[in-house]
């Protein structure tokens, strides 16, 4: 596959899927057609995670502050969302994808819910790569759920403050069993995180891409990990193994 070490692929790549309203726009189309546009976008890349052999790909579907778009806005996505489930399931189930989610997504209708439960249900057991989805999902938010968590364990006696390690920190987090990401992309030239893993991209290499998500094929993915595979993670240590000499 192109010139990609496959002894040195990110473990895990997490995606701000961002753009596809620009994308519309700039074609006189709406909105809601950018999102559709930008599901075929998710399945080129799902597809091509799993060839290439990632083990992890979380992807930023909806945030916690998307709730302040038009509710028409709003409902497309969920519909969206929930076709794209229904129709992935089987690909899913091929090639050994779990499907999981990370936020607040009680919030969701809850036919979308049914649908994603129904899903995450299905493929619980697929063990070739797991895709996160993070939908109704807020860095902050996942934070102060994580508190409150680590804070009832302390109020009930089960732990006391000095047990409060960043390991314990992060067996709190909606991604505790997962390693943190090693690349993490944001489509459409945006020099921000939105509130996306805030704990956990400490240490992420990031890379932003002009591009706008619907437009973000297999080739752009391909170039973002080649760039991956040329940084030197130091981690803070002054050589590239990450530890003194
Ligand atoms: C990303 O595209 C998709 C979601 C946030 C759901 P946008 O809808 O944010 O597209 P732009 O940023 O307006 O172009
Ligand atoms: C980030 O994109 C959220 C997702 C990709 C789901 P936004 O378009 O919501 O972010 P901002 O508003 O540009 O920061
Ligand atoms: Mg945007």
């Amino acid at each position: 596959m192109s010139n990609i070490d496959p002894k040195k692929l990110p473990k895990h790549v997490a995606i701000i899927m961002d753009g596809n309203g620009r994308w519309a726009k700039e074609r006189g189309m709406t909105r809601v057609m950018g999102h559709q546009q930008g599901a075929e976008a998710v399945r080129t890349i799902v597809r091509t995670s799993r060839e290439i052999g990632i083990q992890w790909l979380t992807l930023y579907a909806f945030s916690e502050e998307n709730w302040k778009r038009p509710k028409n806005e709003i409902l497309a996505l969920m519909k969206l969302l929930k076709h794209f489930l229904k129709s992935e399931l089987k690909e899913m189930q091929e090639n050994g994808i779990q499907l999981r989610t990370i936020g607040r997504t009680d919030k969701l209708p809850k036919d979308t819910r049914k649908v994603l439960l129904d899903t995450i249900g299905k493929t619980a057991s697929n063990q070739n790569m797991v895709l996160t989805l993070a939908l109704s999902y807020g860095g902050r938010q996942e934070l102060l759920d994580t508190i409150q968590k680590i804070t009832r364990k302390v109020e009930n006696g089960i732990i006391t403050s000095i047990d409060i390690s960043e390991k314990l920190v992060s067996d709190f987090l909606y991604t505790s069993d997962m390693p943190d990401p090693d690349l993490l992309i944001r489509t459409s030239g945006e020099y921000r995180i939105s509130n996306f893993l805030l704990w956990q991209i400490a240490y992420s290499e990031i890379y932003v891409t002009n591009t706008l998500w619907p437009d973000f094929d297999k080739n752009e993915y391909l170039a973002a990990i080649l760039d991956f595979q040329r940084r030197e993670r130091r981690f803070g240590a002054a050589n590239s193994k990450g530890v003194g000499s």
